[in-house]
């Protein structure tokens, strides 16, 4: 695989969800795709059509039943479960629509996880955890249990969350899908200035405004992408490391 600037790259990636026979669902019909490393990239289309089975991929939290996914040029697709979780951990952040916090642990202690589960010492971290808490708005809110908080607020751990362990990038689906517009707009505010600091973002949306955000939107249907959207040329970015 020639070296290049694609942190994504993908080629005939299928998902076939095995239920037996005909119930079996084929949700990625051979997609390719290329991402650039610190571009921001929405995927949108209608219900069944991939998007999550796409994000999963990308995340490395399912593989492709057939095809090939290099991330950050090595190859994914193959590789053992083990180094898997080991690549997701260092190099890729989550932002879920339902926040996915832990409700028994602080916001502290919840931006903190992806550490414990990277066997990372806390704290050592625990400089660069509050520094997150305070970029998210958060500072003061260190010792709050999540149903302390507003469903934006919440949010915004998550997104302190998926940073902490510096990845190369951040998957989003659906992330203000459970927010009203303006406070939706304060987390995809925070995800631009994410964008702008050079994280490459993959966001899912059902949201013609929070697409336009993106540089790129691609549309997908029945498993396949349909169409695509450029929206802005890439603006050139400093280079983040996933040191
Ligand atoms: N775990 C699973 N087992 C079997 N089929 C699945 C599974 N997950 C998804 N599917 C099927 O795969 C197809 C794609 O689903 P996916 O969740 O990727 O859609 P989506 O585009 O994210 O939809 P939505 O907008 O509703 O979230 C659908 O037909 C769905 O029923
Ligand atoms: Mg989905």
């Amino acid at each position: 695989m020639p070296a290049d600037s694609a942190i994504i790259r993908i080629r005939d990636v299928e998902k076939r969800y095995v239920l037996g026979g005909e119930a079996d669902v084929l949700a990625l019909r051979g997609v390719n795709l290329d991402v650039e490393a610190g571009s921001y990239l929405a995927i949108m289309g209608p219900s069944g059509s991939g998007k999550s089975t796409m994000l999963n991929i990308l995340g490395c939290l399912d593989r492709p039943t057939a095809g090939r996914y290099f991330l950050g040029g090595e190859d994914v697709s193959r590789m053992p479960d083990d180094q898997l979780s080991e690549a997701r951990g260092l190099k890729i952040g989550f932002i879920f629509q339902s926040y996915n916090l832990i409700a028994q642990l602080t916001v502290l202690e919840n931006i903190q996880v992806p550490l414990l589960y990277q066997g990372k010492d806390v704290r050592t971290h625990l400089e660069s955890c509050l520094e997150l808490a305070k970029l998210v708005g958060l500072g003061d809110r260190l010792h709050h249990r999540p149903s302390q908080l507003s469903g934006g607020q919440q949010q915004r751990v998550a997104v302190a969350r998926s940073l902490v362990n510096n990845p190369l990038m951040i998957l989003a689906d659906e992330p203000t899908g459970n927010l009203d517009s303006k406070t939706g707009q304060e987390v995809l505010d925070l995800i631009d200035r994410l964008n702008e600091a050079g994280k490459t973002i993959v966001l899912v949306t059902h949201d013609d405004r929070v697409a336009s955000r993106a540089d790129r939107v691609i549309h997908m249907k029945d498993g396949l992408i349909d169409r695509e959207v450029v929206n802005r040329p890439m603006r050139a970015r400093p280079a983040v490391s996933s040191s």
